[in-house]
């Protein structure tokens, strides 16, 4: 039996197929490559296709003996998706619905969703729980609400059970340097920071510094990369024993404010790394912190790389090793 992992090019699909993998997992990913990266898929067979192909999703349903599916693939960046609505309602809510209808078809039932923190909005409370109101403030997050909506309908009517797993910021990368971060355009705080620490940045912008924080910089809840894939690979585990849906928070119940995540980045790096401040980046949070006892407690989830510094250091060692990402 394989898992078939949608978006397993991208950053954390590929983490988490390489973890599935080194757990004794069959692995089929299908990605479309607009933002994934071929070379991010290790040791296992690549479908390039787009999620909204369903000629592709029966070809891979007929071929292999699918047991469950993990889906990643999606546009997920929050200033982007206010510019470009139909965009995200396309890809994420139409890919989704095409994947899962195709699932129905074909007789799989388990599905672990991609989610985010942004399904909150402005949270009302710190840390956050599952249980909290989400109102999504951006498409973004709109959407992977709406996908999660469709998840919860499709198990009352088909059986379909599905773990949604709502991430707070991924960051770090594989500790062994095999794979890591590459966006493009890049605009998550950490690797941008280590682009200015190799000089292909003249700074870093500090997205405003009027917050109610300590400092006046937002704050975030930052969690490794293969903490997050360790996640996928329990919720499967649990759906498998209990075919059980749910809902989990992941992050480390730890927030950083940019300006520390700077500073831990100089002493990583041992690079100046000048910083300046400019306006508030629109749509952004003071502070979003998980809480994670939900999935410590019920998938025995227990982060192995919780340390800020070692998350920065496994993603320094891959950007040292790999300074234009995956283009050689
Ligand atoms: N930031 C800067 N300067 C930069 C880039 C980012 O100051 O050049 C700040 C942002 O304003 C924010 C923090 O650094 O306060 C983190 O920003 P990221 O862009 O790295 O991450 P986000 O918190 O905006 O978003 C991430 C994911 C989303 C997800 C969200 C959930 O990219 O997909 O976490 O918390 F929805």
């Amino acid at each position: 039996m394989a898992i078939l992992v949608t978006g397993g090019a991208g950053y954390i699909g590929s983490h988490t197929a390489l973890y599935l993998q080194e757990k004794g997992e069959e692995v089929i990913i299908l990605d479309n490559l607009e933002k994934g990266h071929e070379e991010a898929v290790l040791g296992t067979k690549l479908y390039r296709s787009d999620l909204r192909n369903e000629d592709v999703l029966d070809e891979i349903f007929r071929a292999h003996h699918i047991s469950s599916v993990i889906h990643f693939a999606a546009n997920s960046l929050v200033g982007e998706s206010v510019e470009q609505p139909l965009e995200y309602y396309d890809n994420n809510v139409i890919g989704s619905y095409t994947l899962v209808k195709k699932m129905v078809e074909h007789g799989v039932k388990k599905i672990v969703f991609s989610s985010t923190a942004a399904t909150y909005g402005e949270p009302k409370s710190i840390p956050i729980l599952e249980s909290d109101p989400t109102i999504p403030t951006n498409p973004y997050g709109e959407t992977k609400l709406a996908i999660e909506k469709m998840l919860k309908w499709a198990d009352e009517a088909y059986g379909l059970k599905s773990v949604c797993l709502r991430y707070f910021n991924a960051a770090g990368a594989d500790p062994l340097g095999r794979i890591g971060e590459d966006h493009t355009p890049e605009s998550h705080l950490i690797p941008i920071i280590l682009q200015v620490a190799l000089g292909q940045r003249e700074n870093i912008k500090i997205f405003g510094d009027d917050y109610q924080t300590e400092d006046g910089s937002c704050v975030r809840d930052y969690i490794h990369v293969m903490d997050l894939a360790q996640a996928h690979y329990l919720a499967l585990k649990k759906l498998e024993e209990t075919n059980e849906s749910g809902i989990y928070n992941l992050g480390n119940g730890t927030g950083f404010s940019v300006k520390q995540v700077i500073e831990v980045c100089r002493t990583i790096t041992e690079k100046e790394i000048p910083a300046v401040i400019t306006e508030r980046r629109a749509g952004d949070p003071a502070t979003l912190i998980a809480s994670s006892q939900k999935a410590k407690e019920q998938l025995q989830w227990e982060p192995q790389y919780p340390n800020l510094e070692e998350i920065i250091s496994h993603a320094w060692y891959w950007h040292q090793a790999n300074p234009s990402g995956y283009k050689k």
